[in-house]
């Protein structure tokens, strides 16, 4: 069944929400980690932030461009608070990898729902979701990656 354009606008309207929930909770994880252990995904988490911010920033465009309305903090927030929070205790390095791990397999999930939707309905919306799956997948993979080096020693 052909998806509408406003039901186009809502899907990427949730990928946008869930863009800008990563980037308070990497934000907030990339300075409340302590210790030698958690440079490295401090680093890795505080770079992911502006990429986070570049995809929020793409959907944005597209959903403009599309006929809908970017709408604020006030309406955003309702959306948002489904992904797992920072961790409280500081030194959790694998607690923080597990979390991201969780939001990009989130991220790909609503990415390939979008890609499936729009086929033959909207190839630029496509390629847009296309291009923000092969980021989170990548993330996904390094994160992955650490979660084997870090939940082993
Ligand atoms: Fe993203
Ligand atoms: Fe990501």
């Amino acid at each position: 069944m052909a998806v509408t354009q406003q039901q186009t606008i809502e899907l990427l309207l949730e990928s946008y929400s869930m863009e800008l929930e990563t980037v308070m909770n990497y934000l907030a994880n990339s300075v409340n980690l302590d210790g030698v252990r958690a440079e490295e995904i401090k680093k890795s988490l505080a770079a992911d932030v502006l990429g986070e911010i570049a995809h929020a920033q793409q959907l944005a465009g597209r959903i403009k461009q599309i006929g809908g309305h970017i709408a604020g903090s006030k309406v955003l927030g309702l959306a948002m608070g489904k992904q797992i929070q920072p961790v409280t205790d500081t030194t959790d390095v694998t607690g923080v990898i597990r979390s991201v791990i969780a939001a990009e397999e989130a991220a790909c999930a609503q990415y390939k729902k979008i890609i499936k939707a729009v086929d033959g309905e909207d190839y630029v919306t496509q390629d847009l979701c296309i291009r923000l799956l092969a980021d989170e997948e990548e993330h996904l993979v390094q994160f992955k990656g650490f979660l084997k080096e870090y939940a082993t020693s």
